[in-house]
């Protein structure tokens, strides 16, 4: 059959927009959308519709289509993932755009991303700052394959390590720690757009909150005199984490940062 053709057939379904179906069929055909649009008169092969079909049925069992890819982009960067990373989000650009901001002509800072996944905001950091000191850690040695695979791809200079939190960090200051911890409750989790995604990425206890409390409670003695924390949240935990906040740095600046959608996305906490 045809590409235009076969493409109409499954959008008359109205299972999955087009454009994700348009993604699908460029991946079982090995090309790239344009391909698509330029020869709507090829034939596909009976393989690559059987291939279609396999990746069509995942997406609707709610895979990421980045997990079918391979790959998302973000902050203008191409970043592979796979099952053990999560997707990174466009939400989580802010938090980038914002440690950018914060190490502006500043030299030689020791900077450090706590719980990576993919790498996604250390590298872009890192891609568009080469005058820092950076250092990723997560818990999940799958993750951080994946990291270290990404940071070789932008060709970025950034020390990787496996940790707890801090259990496994050399005692040394940081001016800038930033960190997209895992923040939702177990409810949260039965939302079925990420049941795909690693469960260790994205739950943190009852509240949400078990992650950034242990966090807030260990970074102290990691911290120059002058120091910006960068930490993503749900927006409804806006309040419950300033009160952490206050409770275990006292004597810092809280601010709140919405992201694109105007929902608050960022603590940012600073002395
Ligand atoms: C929400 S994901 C964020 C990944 C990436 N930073 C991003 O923004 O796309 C949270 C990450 O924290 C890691 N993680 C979970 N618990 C951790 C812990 N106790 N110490 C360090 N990393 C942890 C997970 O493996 C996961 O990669």
């Amino acid at each position: 059959m045809q590409i235009l053709q076969y493409l109409k057939n499954f959008y008359q379904l109205k299972q999955l927009g087009q454009s994700e179906i348009d993604h699908l069929l460029a991946l079982a055909l090995h090309k790239n959308l344009n391909y698509l649009y330029k020869y709507p008169e090829k034939i596909i092969p009976i393989s690559c519709q059987k291939k279609f079909v396999k990746l069509y049925q995942k997406r609707l069992n709610n895979w990421p289509l980045a997990y079918l890819q391979k790959n998302k982009e973000f902050y203008n960067l191409n970043f592979f993932v796979n099952k053990h990373t999560l997707v990174p989000r466009p939400d989580s650009e802010i938090l980038v755009t914002q440690a950018l901001n914060y190490l502006a002509n500043k030299k030689n800072l020791n900077v450090l991303d706590i719980g990576t996944g993919s790498g996604c905001l250390i590298i872009s950091v890192a891609k568009n700052n080469k005058n820092q000191n950076y250092l990723a850690t997560d818990i999940s040695k799958d993750a951080l394959k994946v990291a270290k695979k990404n940071a070789r791809t932008h060709k970025t200079k950034i020390k990787f390590l496996s940790s707890n939190l801090f259990t496994k960090i050399p005692r040394q200051k940081f001016a800038l720690i930033i960190a997209n911890l895992p923040y939702l409750t177990k409810e949260q989790m039965l939302e079925p757009s990420i049941k795909h995604e690693p469960k260790n990425s994205l739950v943190s206890g009852k509240d949400g909150l078990r992650h950034y409390e242990k966090f807030l409670q260990q970074v102290q003695n990691y911290l120059n005199d002058h120091f910006c924390l960068l930490l993503e949240m749900d927006p409804q935990q806006n309040k419950d984490l300033q009160t952490l906040a206050k409770k275990y740095l006292p004597n810092s600046k809280i601010e709140i940062i919405k992201d694109l959608n105007q929902q608050n996305r960022l603590i940012k906490i600073s002395h």
